[in-house]
């Protein structure tokens, strides 16, 4: 009864210029593996769960990417979607279809953006989740200890209860950095992983709870999905559904969220300064994937292809990349800059 749903539509826009709409971060080799980050995706599961039983649900720009970059695929386990409209409609529409297929079915939704060092480790804590999910009544979500006031995460406050599996009391996506702030301190607080475990019936449950709108589009649909009529049915459902996040849509607001409190290596690779964090790095802390000569230089990220040869001098915290015709040379103190030049990129062609 084992599915997994690996959710891959994101844009990647903080991973410019590498990350383009065309070809987002999950379709890269980011990490210089051989591997790209779907793919390693791929690999953590399909030891522990038949392979028919793993889907993709991307935007249908990506499909192509998809089936190049994961060829065991079915064509029936690839889900497009005509439009963006964030991860509560990719879990909607998975979920229906896989119930119709298997209404016993245990689900594990992941993102397509994450690194996971240690794989055992990783596996350890999922198999509690999964076991725990068998009933079909709880929405479960893996959750790491935090060690900085990030914003861009869900954090999750739990019942102290006895065992692996813990009722979640409050459930806060994306705080200001304020809040953040006061959760780290207290200690008391999680971060949601964004990896979720749950029966198929307890997903729908839920949808139907929270986003009682999105639910009615979709059991409306259900009849037409796996049949020939599944992509008109559901460039209808899309055009009519709400663009919002699982987080902000279900989690936040559902009765049965639980948390398996989890401790393994894990980054969501977010950014350039996640992948400095994250590789392997020189005596002076600078991470260099590229044909390069570094002097003089410390916490620089340098990154290029192999033809290119870059030489750098008497930088400090900076990253330098060339990627296709962009040559990006910038501080690596604010990410969030990276929205801002590729607004102003899109603004001046
Ligand atoms: N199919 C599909 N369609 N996938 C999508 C869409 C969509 O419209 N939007 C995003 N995704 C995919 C992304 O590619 C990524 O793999 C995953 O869904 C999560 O989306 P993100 O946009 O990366 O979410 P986030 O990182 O801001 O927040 C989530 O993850 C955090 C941990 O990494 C939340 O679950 C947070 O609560 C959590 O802490
Ligand atoms: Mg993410």
């Amino acid at each position: 009864h084992n599915y997994v749903v690996i959710m891959a539509g994101g844009v990647g826009s903080r991973f410019w210029p590498y990350s383009r709409t065309t070809k987002p971060k999950q379709f890269l080799d980011i990490l210089n593996t051989g591997r790209t980050l779907i793919q390693m995706t791929y690999d953590r599961f399909k030891s522990k769960v038949p392979e028919e039983n793993i889907y993709v649900v991307t935007h249908q720009d990506y499909g192509d990417l998809v089936k190049d970059q994961l060829p065991k695929l079915t064509s029936d386990q690839i889900l497009l979607e005509p439009l963006r409209r964030n991860t509560a409609p990719c879990i909607a529409y998975a979920s229906y279809k896989i119930s119709k297929k298997d209404p016993d079915a245990i689900i594990t939704i992941a993102p397509s953006d994450h690194l996971i060092v240690n794989e055992g480790e990783f596996h350890t804590f999922w198999e509690k989740a999964l076991n725990a999910a068998e009933d079909q009544q709880k929405l479960i979500t893996l959750g790491l200890k935090p060690n900085k006031p990030e914003t861009g995460f869900g954090y999750i406050q739990f019942l102290d209860e006895k065992g692996s599996l813990k009722k979640v009391k409050t459930f806060t996506e994306k705080p200001e950095r304020a809040l953040a702030e006061k959760f780290i301190e207290s200690g008391d607080f999680l971060w949601n992983s964004g990896i979720f475990i749950w029966g198929v019936q307890a997903i729908i449950n839920a949808i139907e709870e929270c986003l009682p709108e999105m639910s009615e589009l979709f059991e409306e649909a259900l009849p037409k999905l796996s049949t020939p009529d599944e992509a008109a049915v559901i460039s209808t459902v899309y055009s009519q559904c709400t663009n919002i996040s699982i987080d902000f849509g279900v989690m936040e607001s559902a009765a049965s969220v639980y948390v398996v409190p989890s401790d393994f290596t894990w980054s969501d690779l977010g950014s350039w300064n996640a992948l400095h964090e994250h590789s392997e790095k020189d005596s002076n802390d600078n991470v260099v994937q590229a044909n390069a000569l570094v002097y003089d230089t410390k916490n620089t990220l340098i990154k290029g292809p192999k033809e290119k040869l870059i030489i750098v001098q008497g930088l400090q915290n900076y990253m330098v990349t060339e990627c296709d015709n962009v040559l990006l040379i910038c501080r690596r103190d604010n990410e969030q800059k990276f929205r801002d030049f590729v607004a102003d990129v899109k603004k001046s062609k």
